[in-house]
């Protein structure tokens, strides 16, 4: 299967499909999906501390018959882990459950939001620096953010490594323009989450008609739509129909016309998460 590739600021390759593992249990059936992922050509894994089922995913990996070096894993700083102290900390906690001895992409999993902290931007700040040590000892290849929206990345623009990524929820209905805006201007690579919306795209009639063009079912649409403007989602599946469907991709091109009418789509399913007004 042809996976197209991108590229971050500090030049790591990335391929432009991955596989999210949130909702996945710490168990053998996880394991089996990981593996079978692997074997299909998933090379992109999307983990995290919060998500409680790291332990499988490494177990996965080293069960696989796929080279660790060619296998990207990314994992995310928790909330209560923010501060430059604690970064490594909580890196290697991630690392041990994983049982690896290098993360390829790690994440401040949230900034430190408006409605819960005056000091917000200080925090992220802080929080930031710790990144950038662990970075320039190798522990990580590359570090970024998560649910940061422009407000959150132009205070961190100032340091020496600025995000590589930024993992937002985008689907359609929910683009994110100024983000992505943001991001391309200063190459930082945005990554998509719940491309499906959690699953709520595929239900959607005016979706179903588009990908009925297209011989692709309403998944793939969704998923070509956001690699085309530029994110790389990472899609969960639970068995091998999903799998396969969401890295079968890069053989159709959706029209201008077509992705115009998605992208002006407006909002009407997702996790209704604003990364200001969360309460964790
Ligand atoms: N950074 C963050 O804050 C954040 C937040 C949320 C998610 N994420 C990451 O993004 C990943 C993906 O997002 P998500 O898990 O919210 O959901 P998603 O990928 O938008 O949707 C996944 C669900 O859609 C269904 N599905 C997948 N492929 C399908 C196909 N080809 N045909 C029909 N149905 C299909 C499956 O539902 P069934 O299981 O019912 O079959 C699957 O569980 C997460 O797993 C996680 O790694 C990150």
């Amino acid at each position: 299967m042809k996976i197209n590739q991108s590229k971050l600021s500090n030049q790591i390759i990335l391929p432009d499909i991955g596989l999210g593992t949130w909702n996945m249990a710490d168990d053998n059936t996880t394991i089996k999906i990981i593996k079978e992922a692997l074997e299909l050509g998933y090379r992109l894994i999307d983990c995290s501390p919060s998500y409680q089922n790291q332990n499988s995913i490494g177990r996965a990996i080293a069960e696989s018959s796929i080279n660790r070096s060619q296998i990207y894993i990314t994992s995310k700083l928790r909330n209560s882990e923010r501060g430059r102290e604690n970064v490594n900390l909580a890196c290697d906690r991630i690392l041990s459950e994983l049982n690896l001895d290098y993360l390829d992409l790690y994440l401040i999993h949230w900034p430190a939001s408006k409605k819960d902290y005056k000091n917000w931007e200080e925090i992220n700040q802080e929080t930031w620096l710790g990144m950038i040590d662990l970075y320039k000892c190798g522990k990580v290849k590359a570090i970024g953010v998560s649910n940061f929206m422009p407000h959150h990345l132009k205070s961190l623009m100032k340091y020496e490594v600025i995000p590589m990524v930024n993992q937002i929820e985008f689907h359609p209905g929910q683009m994110e323009n100024d983000t992505l805006i943001f991001c391309r201007e200063n190459e930082i690579l945005v990554e998509a989450y719940s491309p499906l919306g959690n699953g709520a795209m595929l239900q959607n009639d005016e979706l179903i008609q588009i990908s009925n063009k297209y011989k692709k079912s309403v998944a793939q649409l969704c998923l070509r739509w956001a690699q085309q403007n530029g994110t790389i989602p990472i899609p969960r599946a639970s068995n091998s129909k999903q799998l396969k469907e969401n890295i079968d991709i890069f053989d159709f091109q959706i029209s201008n016309d077509d992705m115009k009418i998605i992208n002006e789509m407006n909002y009407f399913a997702g996790s209704g998460q604003h990364p200001d007004k969360v309460d964790f």
